[in-house]
């Protein structure tokens, strides 16, 4: 094993490309309860660049290693206390640090140190490019489907960014479940696509209105259940279009995404649609969600969410594989609209593994 090993570190908050120097680091140890892991493939999120920016939920402390949400790798050494893995054994380690609460290390590193019952074994079939990405997008669109909103079989769900990763990811779960998606989506060109993938219906807001249509497609009736990720206006006309006692989870703000201005990071809503329509609008969020579920329950969901994947449930896209030392690339790729794949960090021998 080698003594040091190369990290992508932020020394402070700022724009990540100004921010993010290569460096070497002592190979660290895995304590009681851990397990050291030789990272393979680990994607860039826009969460991640957030948090590099001081603009997310929760602050690192700086200097930070990049990559707070996930990542796949094989177990390279166990510490005590460790039952159930094994060394050489391929996992994906989920390193979302929960809110209140943990501290965990980044994943834009050749090695990293996690607490086992973050470590979910992942079979042979899944390439490292698909299990790289299983814990953050298929949890959340499973969680949001299946336990946030209690959503039955031939009911409808309105969704906003339904082009985006969760949003395809929403639309596969709710085929396999019965459910009926309305799906928001901002360019005409990723219509006919919604509708390939399994979307019932499509709003597109570039040509029409968000609220005429969802009225005309949902009748009397109405829509109760709603999931937003855009925020600001969008979310604003979501939660109007929603039938009374209706409720929306907000869990992303993507039209605020290069917002600095705190007034300006808001969803504007009608004090007469909350009281006299009783709708309810609240938020989700990963990180939250992992500080008030036991180990046990986390681990039991991304089984769930594994299973799922390997049933071929659900598709993730294969994302786009930058080695490390060209991650200011992968950055730019990160930032480009309508990519529809996400950059990954690969190590040396994943490279081969993960095809683009
Ligand atoms: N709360 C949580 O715990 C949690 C967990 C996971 C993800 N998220 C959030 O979920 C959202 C989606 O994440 P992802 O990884 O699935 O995204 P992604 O794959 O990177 O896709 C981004 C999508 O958003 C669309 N988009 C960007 N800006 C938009 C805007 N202003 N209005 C409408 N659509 C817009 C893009 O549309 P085009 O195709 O037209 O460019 C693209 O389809 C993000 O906000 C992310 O932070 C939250």
């Amino acid at each position: 094993m080698p003594q040091s090993m190369r990290a992508l570190v932020a020394r402070e908050v700022g724009e990540p490309d100004d921010v993010l120097r290569l460096e070497s680091r002592p190979v660290p140890t895995a304590g009681a309860g851990q397990a050291l892991i030789r990272v393979k493939a680990t994607p860039i999120h826009a969460s991640d660049l957030h948090v590099l920016r001081g603009r997310y939920g929760f602050s690192p402390e700086f200097p930070t290693v990049g990559g707070h949400m996930e990542c796949v790798g094989r177990i390279e050494a166990l510490g005590p206390d460790t039952e159930g893995l094994k060394v050489g054994e391929r996992v994906v380690a989920v390193a979302i640090p929960a809110v209140p609460g943990s501290r965990v290390a980044g994943t834009w590193q050749e090695y990293l140190v996690a607490d086992t019952h973050r470590l979910l074994p992942v079979p042979d079939r899944l390439s490292d490019a698909i299990a790289c990405q299983l814990a953050v997008n298929p949890l959340t669109a499973l969680l949001l489907v299946t336990r946030e909103l209690d959503i039955q079989p031939g009911e409808w769900l309105l969704q906003t960014a339904a082009g985006s990763t969760v949003g395809r990811l929403v639309i596969q779960l709710a085929r396999h479940l019965g459910l009926r998606t309305i799906n928001v989506v901002r360019r005409r060109d990723a219509v006919e696509e919604i509708k390939a993938l399994g979307g019932d219906e499509v709003i597109c807001t570039e040509d029409e209105d968000l609220l005429q249509r969802v009225t005309e497609l949902a009748g009397p009736a109405g829509v109760r259940k709603a999931i937003d990720c855009v925020a600001g206006h969008v979310g604003a006309q979501v939660f109007q279009a929603l039938a009374p006692g209706g409720e929306v989870v907000v869990y992303g703000a993507l039209s605020t995404h290069r917002q600095t201005d705190p007034p300006a990071l808001t969803i504007p809503l009608q004090a007469r649609s909350v009281i006299y329509e009783t709708k309810v609008l609240r938020g989700f969020w990963l990180n939250r969600w992992f500080g008030t579920v036991s180990p046990t329950d986390a681990l039991r969901a991304l089984s769930e969410v594994r299973g799922l994947v390997v049933d071929e449930v659900l598709s993730i896209p294969r994302g786009r594989p930058f080695p490390l030392e060209r991650f200011t690339e992968a950055i730019s790729f990160a930032e480009t609209s309508a990519h529809g794949a996400k950059p990954l960090l690969v190590f040396e021998d994943s490279r081969d593994e993960v095809d683009e």
